[in-house]
């Protein structure tokens, strides 16, 4: 394992504030975003102008109907393609403003983003904890303190009587706990889960919603969540709608989870 920390160089860089003269006060703020695929005749204008903000400790939705743009936002906004034009600033830091304004890209993805997707990906030979544990350590935490990390997050997550288990011993709604909890594991100020609840029944789909809205609170994390699922539609503040590559925010009914 590494054991250097290598996150004092991503943090190098920090916005002071908006144009307009909004305070960025971390979460996730993004501005005029262009995404184009390819050149030419076969360019394609994936996303035209996508506006955001999504404040910590708040769950947003992000609805749109196939081919909108919803994953190219998200590949955009965790670093794994670069925007074509706009700006887009994560807990503080900008990091793209016409180019990226952070250097080292990997540790950024590792360290200060968490990806949530619709199957929790385990490891299948290290332990629960050990799965938490490892993004903390690669991130350059020594082992103890990952492992502490980790069983508080399992804790959090109500699923700490499983922290030895390997993952083939879980059912699938412990699974995703755990997935979860690694997510958070290097207490990242964004969040973005893809369709997480696209194969769960209603009552689980909520309880994933549950968790997520209570993560976001008690570790002042952004989260975006991208969906068509009618059951946890209802539970958002707030919905971005994507069409075309183009984004309207919305009131949502911001039903109660707990
Ligand atoms: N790698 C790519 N090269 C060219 N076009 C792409 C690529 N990825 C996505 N697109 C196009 O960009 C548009 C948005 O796609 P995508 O972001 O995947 O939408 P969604 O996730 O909402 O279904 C679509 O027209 C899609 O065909
Ligand atoms: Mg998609």
């Amino acid at each position: 394992m590494p054991s250097q920390a290598t996150n004092t160089q991503a943090n190098a860089r920090t916005a002071s504030g908006h144009a307009d003269g909004r305070a960025t006060s971390g979460g996730i703020h993004i501005e005029g975003l262009r995404k184009v695929y390819g050149k030419g005749d076969s360019a394609v204008e994936a996303l035209k102008n996508v506006n955001m903000t999504v404040a910590p400790g708040e769950v947003v939705g992000l609805v749109g109907p196939s081919g909108s743009g919803k994953s190219t936002l998200l590949k955009c906004l965790g670093a794994i393609i670069e925007p074509t034009r706009g700006r887009m600033t994560l807990g503080d830091q900008v990091i793209y403003e016409d180019g990226w304004t952070v250097k080292d890209l990997r540790a950024l993805r590792r360290d200060r983003i968490g990806f949530i997707f619709q199957a929790p990906y385990l490891i299948p030979f290290l332990d629960v904890t050990d799965n938490v544990a490892l993004l903390p350590m690669l991130a350059g935490q020594s082992n103890p303190v990952a492992r502490a990390r980790a069983l508080e997050l399992l804790t959090a997550l109500d699923v700490q009587h499983r922290a030895r288990a390997e993952p083939s011993q879980l059912s699938g709604g412990e699974q995703q706990r755990v997935s979860i909890a690694r997510a958070l594991a290097n207490r990242p100020p964004v969040i973005l889960a893809d369709e997480p609840t696209a194969p769960l029944d209603s009552e689980r789909a909520l309880g994933v919603m549950r968790i997520l809205n209570q993560m976001a609170r008690q570790f002042q994390a952004a989260i975006i969540v991208v969906t068509h699922d009618e059951k946890i539609i209802p539970t958002f503040q707030r919905i971005y709608h994507i069409r075309d590559g183009q984004t309207v925010e919305e009131a949502g009914e911001g039903r109660a989870l707990d």
